[in-house]
């Protein structure tokens, strides 16, 4: 048997990026590092290629959840958010750790996202915001959705962790609500060694978040307007400190900014490759044993998901067995671990038995599958692999 030796993710850091960092490094001596001139430049560059106005860097996708939910908490206060049974876990702890009442939805099988339908169902004059993710590349967002969350006054926050680079009807994800996340961790489309983005086109979003990010200092913000109506309101503080909220240190280092300004050079490229790839993993794989009506349009993944037709435990464990003998690194439940609601965390406050009430997420749990799409992946492996997958018998 020959080993298709095949990672989760491969190379996502490479050489011209560590080439770039250690020009930086040698360019002069008595380099602080921490957060500076290319967190900046990344920032700017990352907001013109989304196409956002306002970019803030933290260091992981994690941060960027929380400082955003804590912006939803500043903004509109305490109450419901809805949010995904399938998704990070971050998400969820965020609007936990925020004080918010996390209201769960189950999954659209297409999409892998939010139900739309059903997160209209759970508004409630209670809700916040909709948080919703797009999961591994997939869109996961409706026309009806935006229109009804736009008339109801509802503001939406976007993980795009797994799927930037995607679009809907056109327009890239990441762009349609009040708040977008982004995640650089190394198994994403692109990796800083750890790091995350929040994107908005709100000038007050973006100042809190810019003080979040660094002990809630005033001196963070971008606007002097802003930073002096705080000095003229506070004339007993040092300037230098006056701290607006209780916030946490997430700042990036320049060395994470560098890695990213030469990454993003390439994303683009490489998106076009994963999504070619992934259009061939499901051309051939056999419908009558997986799943693959997905819906593609605008996708653009870093890891296929492998989803059996039928709920076959033995048949699973045939395909975990496989995997594992052709070197085939995989996640079980997808990239979150499957249903958050079964997770000891969630079970403490929704109880032992709520996951049950979300059967398409309960699927995904046992018999979905996560496997890696990098842009050196060889397109003969992919071949290789649908007929190993499709050649295993029920
Ligand atoms: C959807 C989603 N949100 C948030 C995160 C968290 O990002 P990070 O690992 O950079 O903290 C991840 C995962 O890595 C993710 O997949």
């Amino acid at each position: 048997m020959k080993k298709l030796n095949w990672p989760l993710m491969k190379n996502n850091i490479s050489r011209e990026d560590l080439d770039a960092v250690i020009k930086f490094l040698k360019a002069r001596d008595d380099l602080i590092l921490t957060q500076g001139k290319n967190v900046r430049e990344f920032e700017k560059l990352w907001s013109e290629w989304l196409g956002v106005k306002y970019s803030v860097l933290v260091n992981s996708g994690s941060s960027a959840n929380l400082l955003s939910i804590l912006a939803i908490r500043e903004m509109y206060g305490l109450g419901e958010i809805i949010v995904p049974s399938l998704t990070w876990v971050s998400d969820i702890a965020s609007v936990i750790q925020c004080g918010f009442k996390p209201v769960f939805v189950d999954i659209n099988p297409r999409t892998l996202g939010m139900d739309n339908e059903l997160v209209l169902k759970k508004i409630t004059p209670r809700t916040k915001a909709v948080f919703l993710t797009h999961i591994l590349g997939y869109n996961a967002l409706s026309q009806k959705l935006l229109d009804e969350l736009r008339a109801r006054k509802i503001p939406l926050v976007e993980d795009v962790c797994e799927s930037y680079g995607a679009t809907f009807k056109g327009r890239k994800l990441g762009t349609f609500g009040l708040i977008s996340n982004f995640s650089f961790y190394y198994a994403h489309h692109m990796s800083t060694i750890e790091g995350g983005m929040i994107s908005t086109n709100d000038s007050n979003i973006y100042e809190m978040v810019r003080m979040f990010r660094a002990h809630g200092m005033v001196r963070e913000a971008g606007s002097a307007s802003l930073k002096a109506s705080y000095q003229k309101k506070y004339p007993d503080l040092n300037p230098d400190f006056i701290f607006a909220y209780p916030a946490y240190n997430m700042r990036p280092t320049e060395i994470s900014a560098v890695i990213g300004l030469s990454q993003l050079k390439r994303l683009d490229g490489n998106n076009k490759v994963r999504s070619k790839n992934l259009e061939i993993f499901l051309q051939n794989l056999d419908s009558n044993m997986y799943q693959t009506e997905f819906e593609t349009e605008g996708s653009c993944n870093y890891a296929f998901v492998l989803i059996l037709r039928q709920p076959n435990p033995l048949f699973a464990e045939k395909v975990m067995k496989v995997l594992r003998a052709y070197g085939v690194e995989f996640r079980r439940g997808t990239s979150g671990g499957g249903n958050q609601l079964r997770q000891p965390y969630l079970r403490k406050i929704v109880g032992d038995r709520e996951y049950k009430k979300y059967p398409n997420v309960e699927h995904i749990h046992f018999y979905g599958f996560y496997i890696g799409n990098y842009p050196t992946l060889e397109t003969k492996k992919i071949y290789e692999l649908c007929d190993i997958l499709n050649n295993l018998k029920k």
